[in-house]
């Protein structure tokens, strides 16, 4: 079920904009960023709060689905989270890990996603528990299509949890089971989120700058 927006934590830029001097940031990105949007310690604490709900939603193992390459930090921080935790019956969750990198492409037909794993290693999601762990929604469209081709294999159930979702009108609506942070509508880097393969070295979550934007285009 669509995690209601009252509970999940609505970042703004009036609210949340720290300044570069408050935090450490690499000197190699200090001009790069404008701004800190979520410093890290509070996504570690937002990761725990993520890992005690999903541990009391758990009905048995899980496949825990890493989509990469933008999901590895919060899916590495979720896990050691997770498996710390217990049941409300002291149970400890048995979890499995998958890697799947996933690709969305457009064309005049049809939308869609290719992902790195074959169909015969998806035929292992058929009956199990997945949890698919992403670092960002922005319009849906990748997510959308990733639960269609999931859903072909019959697992037993899946459930998505996404770290950030953007508030953007070209979303399609679609809200994750457990979402970290919403955040406004400008492109961020940081905790593994990239500009061109920049920026995963950093561990709070900033909005990029426009020298940065300059400085890393391809
Ligand atoms: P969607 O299909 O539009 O929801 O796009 C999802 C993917 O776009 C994410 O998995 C990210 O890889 C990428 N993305 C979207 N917005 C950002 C951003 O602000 N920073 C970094 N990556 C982003």
């Amino acid at each position: 079920m669509p995690m209601d927006a009252s509970q999940y934590i609505d970042v703004t830029t009036e609210k949340n904009h720290y300044s570069l001097d408050h935090f450490v940031i690499p000197s190699h990105y200090e001009r790069d960023v404008s701004s800190i949007l979520i410093p890290h310690g509070v996504i570690m604490d937002r990761v725990n709060k993520l890992a005690r709900l999903i541990v009391d939603e758990a009905k048995g193992p899980l496949v825990v689905c890493c989509i990469l390459k933008g999901g590895h930090q919060y899916f590495a921080d979720l896990i050691n989270a997770v498996k710390k935790l217990t049941t409300k019956n002291g149970e400890t969750i048995p979890l499995s890990l998958e890697f799947i990198r996933v690709k969305s492409y457009k064309n005049d037909q049809s939308e869609g996603v290719t992902m790195s794993i074959t169909d015969e290693e998806c035929n292992e999601f058929r009956g199990k528990n997945l949890l698919i762990v992403e670092d960002i929604i922005d319009t849906g469209a990748t997510m959308v299509q990733l639960l269609k081709k999931l859903e072909t294999f019959e697992p037993k159930s899946i459930k998505v949890t996404s770290l950030l979702i953007k508030k953007t009108p070209k979303s399609n609506g679609y809200i994750p089971d457990y979402v970290g942070f919403a955040i406004p509508d400008a492109f961020v880097v940081g905790y593994a989120l990239d500009y061109n393969e920049y920026f995963r070295d950093l561990d709070h979550i900033c909005v990029i700058s426009d020298e940065g934007k300059k400085k890393y285009a391809i």
